[in-house]
């Protein structure tokens, strides 16, 4: 299927997606989790532990949980009395979350559909999840609609400026240049990503100002937004990293359901 013809079919790509995260969960586990990736050590746990306890949360909604390596982590660092339900449509990373611990409650669901009642919870986090979700407005909506007012989105991105598809370092010996080259940011763009071999993951771009003007539209306002180094470790890796370190890979958004105290 090419997501850029004209037979593409939105419906049939989320389909296909939902497949692929099913057959690749064992190989974002092994690569992702458990302390397998420094980002998340390093930067992305960390970073999700420090917003959790800044906004008090005590209900957490993880959407698109994954094996649910950041509110297991949150949960072993916060103090106090904090409950973690999440979210997932792939049942091989729910059954993975469920047998490493630590979330009160697991349910299948998808973004776009939350199964919970209105003002269900003081805090949603999804890390690294919409640029996976094709319905993302309603996504937000629905995020908008479980919180309470005051509560918080915490929201973690792959940076849609600075890695957009056809992104990365361009090593041009004949030139003598070295730069980072951006891809086609303005394009939404749905693809099916080979991220190792015969693991195809897929991925949909979107301009940072539609995930804003949608998390406006759904009655939240943007309180704090983040664009960090990459950590050290990742930095470590190999010497393009370090010479691409001015360019951020996450994107932190958080933002407040209106109706709350401000605070
Ligand atoms: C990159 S992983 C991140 C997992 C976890 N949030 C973490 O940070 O460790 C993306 C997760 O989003 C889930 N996902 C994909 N499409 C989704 C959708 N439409 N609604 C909710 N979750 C989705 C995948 O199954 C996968 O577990």
């Amino acid at each position: 299927m090419d997501p850029k013809g004209e037979d593409f079919d939105s419906e049939l790509f989320r389909a296909v997606s939902r497949d692929l995260w099913e057959d690749h969960a064992a190989w974002w586990q092994e690569n992702f989790t458990d302390g397998a990736d420094e980002e998340y050590v390093e930067q992305i746990i960390p970073l999700a532990i420090d917003q959790l306890r800044e906004v008090g949360a005590t209900r957490v909604l993880d959407l698109g949980v994954g094996d649910g390596q950041v509110s297991r982590a949150a949960r072993e660092s916060l103090e106090g009395d904090v409950r973690f339900v999440g979210v997932d449509p792939a049942m091989l990373q729910l059954r993975t979350a469920s047998e490493r611990g630590g979330i009160d409650l697991l349910l299948r669901a998808e973004a776009k559909e939350l199964p919970f009642g209105p003002s269900t919870f003081d805090a949603v986090m999804a890390c690294l999840v919409f640029e996976h979700v094709v319905e993302f407005e309603t996504a937000i909506s629905e995020v908008s609609r479980v919180l309470e007012p005051g509560g918080s989105f915490l929201f973690f991105l792959n940076h849609p400026i600075l890695q957009t598809p056809g992104s990365g370092f361009i090593d041009d010996v004949e030139l003598g240049e070295q730069y980072w080259r951006i891809g086609p940011y303005l394009v939404e763009d749905l693809s099916f990503e080979e991220v190792s071999k015969d693991v195809f993951i897929p991925f949909v771009h979107r301009p940072i100002s539609r995930y804003v003007n949608a998390i406006a539209k759904a009655g939240m306002w943007i309180d704090h937004m983040a664009e960090p180094v990459p950590p050290e470790g990742f930095l470590d890796k190999a010497w393009e990293y370090r010479a691409a370190k001015d360019f951020p890979r996450l994107l932190f958004i958080r933002a407040k359901k209106v109706g709350g105290s401000v605070g």
